[in-house]
């Protein structure tokens, strides 16, 4: 395996010099590719003793009199050698020209000329971090497939605390270990995966929806495609683009919803349910607009669960359950559990600040009847990572059980 690092100017330059060491420790070659800031921080020579390579500092060869043929078409040698590419740290700067197709060095001319997979791991200033235009450039190559290694909290070089320190070395050697693996795991599998909310109508102007933005499923959806899956995502009204390479199935009420998954479950090989489906739907819908005479009753009706009604005839399917909960959080996805007869339930504790609901970022606990793995605060896209690895690992200990027996 062939990594190249690209190593940007920022202080937790030095801390690369490390991963070079845990990425050669499973077994890879690394290629160290500098930007000239980053140069400010750490010499090359640092990384050339470490990597046994020679660092790359230049788009036309640095050092030579003369730039040269070879120099010049060498990022597309190293985009066509590698098996990934990882950038840590990650500046704001790197991030933005990657964001908007710049190639004006060495390294942002190697990201836009590589097809490999690539670990993007910033780290920065915690207002840069979090301002409305980083945020927009990470969301934009987060879409295009880059993995995303989000920074720690705590205390940064610049004085203060917060988002933006690099992420552990071993956080970000698992995210390069899952790119190279990304389309390995679920390939053969076709995976329905809901998403978003439902709407019950009230009249033809209104209904009864919820904070749902579809963003978890839709994370989900592009997850599994990354590890060789098919997906049919079957999806309430988002605002959000699904990804492109999934079979989308639009729809508005729980009852279209309803009739959506059955309509595709026999293709599907695993089924997980992420839409916030609604719980009641109004029981006769006004034919116009209702005026405004006074006060107004609604009969609602409960809808049919879809998710019990799937699993009474999932035949050897996977089926995972998602458990929006307020109180009583584990006790209550427990019960879902079995009531439902699920291999695993995502509890969303969405009494919690910042995640769940129309958030970018989520933090949940993946229950199954064997036990519980927490997934701390991170991106949504991050959480769908984990709860498919949860789902590896389920089918695995189901194929070692089958064999067993
Ligand atoms: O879309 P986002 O803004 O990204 O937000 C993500 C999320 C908070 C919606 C998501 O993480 C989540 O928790 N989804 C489940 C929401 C929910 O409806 O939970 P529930 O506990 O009410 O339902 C339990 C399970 O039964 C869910 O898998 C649900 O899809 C399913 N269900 C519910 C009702 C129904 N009539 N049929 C169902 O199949």
């Amino acid at each position: 395996m062939k990594i190249a690092l690209g190593v940007t100017g920022g202080i937790a330059a030095y801390k690369a010099a490390e991963l070079v060491r845990l990425l050669q420790d499973r077994g890879m070659r690394v290629q160290v590719v500098m930007t000239r800031a980053a140069q400010e921080f750490v010499r090359p020579l640092t990384f050339a003793a470490l990597s046994g390579e020679k660092v790359i500092t230049d788009l036309f060869g640095a050092g030579a009199e003369e730039p040269n043929i070879d120099s010049a078409v060498e990022h597309i040698a190293v985009a066509q050698a590698i098996d990934a590419l990882v950038v840590a740290p990650a500046t704001a700067d790197v991030i933005a020209k990657f964001a908007h197709g710049e190639a004006n060095d060495f390294l942002t001319t190697l990201f836009l000329a590589t097809t490999a997979p690539v670990v993007v791991a910033p780290a920065m200033n915690v207002n840069m971090w979090e301002n409305a235009a980083t945020q927009a450039n990470i969301q934009t190559l987060r879409a295009r497939g880059v993995n995303i290694v989000e920074p720690d909290s705590g205390y940064l070089a610049c004085g203060m605390v917060g988002a933006g320190r690099l992420a552990a070395n071993e956080t970000i050697v698992q995210a390069v270990l899952r790119a190279l693996h990304a389309e390995q795991d679920l390939a053969g599998e076709t995976i329905l995966v809901t998403a978003g909310p439902t709407r019950e109508p009230i009249d033809p102007v209104r209904y009864i929806g919820n904070r749902s933005s579809g963003k978890m499923g839709y994370a989900l959806a592009e997850a599994a495609l990354r590890r060789g899956a098919k997906v049919i995502l079957i999806s309430g009204p988002a605002s959000i683009k699904p990804p492109a390479s999934a079979e989308v199935v639009q729809v508005q009420t729980a009852a279209e919803m309803r009739d959506a998954v059955h309509a595709n479950l026999e293709r599907a090989t695993m089924v997980i349910k992420a839409a916030a489906v609604a719980d009641f739907t109004v029981r006769q819908a006004a034919g116009e607009k209702i005026k405004r005479n006074g006060p107004l009753t609604l009969e609602l009706e409960p809808t049919v669960d879809i998710l019990k009604e799937i699993s009474a005839r999932k035949g050897s399917r996977l089926v995972i359950g998602f458990a929006a909960e307020t109180t009583n959080v584990l006790a209550n996805a427990r019960k879902k559990l079995e009531s439902k007869s699920l291999d695993a339930i995502v509890l969303n504790d969405v009494s919690q600040p910042g995640i769940g609901f129309d958030s970018e970022r989520n933090a949940v606990t993946i229950v199954t009847p064997a036990g519980v793995e927490n997934v701390p605060e991170t991106s949504k896209w991050e959480v769908a990572h984990r709860v498919l690895d949860a789902i590896v690992k389920l089918k695995a200990e189901r194929h070692a059980s089958s064999t067993r027996h």
